[in-house]
């Protein structure tokens, strides 16, 4: 059973996608153990309340990134963790860690990725004005928001949407994209040429 780490910083309504998905039997792995670089982070509660260990890795602790990282990967290694799953973790890795997880981490954005990459990324489409936008799952490279795309979801742009109201339409996307691609992943179905992500039947 492939097992996962999940890493947030937020509510985790990402990670709770997986946890559902997980107790309906529909995941292909197990979520073992979710990180956060923050102690007050709603996702945390959400770990707890289906009884699943939590670590706590702050900044404050670990001012420096690399001793960060480094404590990061050795959590994640002690828990025999065979994926990583960013579900809105708000931290930039190293290189190490990137290395570390080599095509074992999976990211979920909120934008049709390569545009928009970076924070508030539903904001950044409603500004710019685009009638489409969406969400990508991919596999996280050195690169920010740049490694081989998984799976993509479009969503329409209404024009009354402001960021809010696009991030939560954009948000049930990400919910069934993230949990169908960690279920690939889990399933062994996902193979990496180069740029493009080739799901296996
Ligand atoms: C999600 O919209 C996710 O795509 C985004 O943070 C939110 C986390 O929500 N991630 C990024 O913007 C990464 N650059 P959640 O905590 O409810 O899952």
């Amino acid at each position: 059973m492939c097992k996962i780490g999940v890493l947030v910083s937020g509510r985790g309504t990402n990670l709770q996608a997986l946890l559902d998905a997980q107790n309906e039997g529909n995941l292909g792995g197990e979520v073992v153990l979710v990180v956060s670089n923050r102690s007050g982070a709603k996702g945390l509660e959400r770990a707890r309340a289906a009884g699943i260990k939590t670590e706590v890795l702050t900044r404050l602790h670990y001012p420096d990134k690399d001793e960060y990282d480094a404590k990061l990967i050795e959590v994640l290694i002690e828990n025999n963790i065979d994926l990583v799953v960013l579900a809105g973790f708000m931290r930039i890795l190293t290189e190490r860690f990137i290395l570390a997880f080599e095509n074992k981490i999976i990211n979920i954005h909120p934008s049709l990725l390569p545009a928009f990459k970076g924070v508030r990324a539903q904001w950044q489409a409603v500004d710019y004005g685009v009638k489409i936008s969406g969400c990508t799952t991919h596999f996280v490279d050195r690169d920010i928001d740049a490694g081989p795309i998984i799976m993509q979801r479009a969503v329409p742009v209404a024009s009354d949407d402001d960021g809010d109201s696009l991030a939560e339409r954009i948000l049930e996307h990400e919910h069934e994209i993230l949990v169908e691609s960690v279920r690939l992943f889990c399933e062994n179905r996902l193979e990496i040429r180069g740029r493009k992500v080739i799901i296996k039947e």
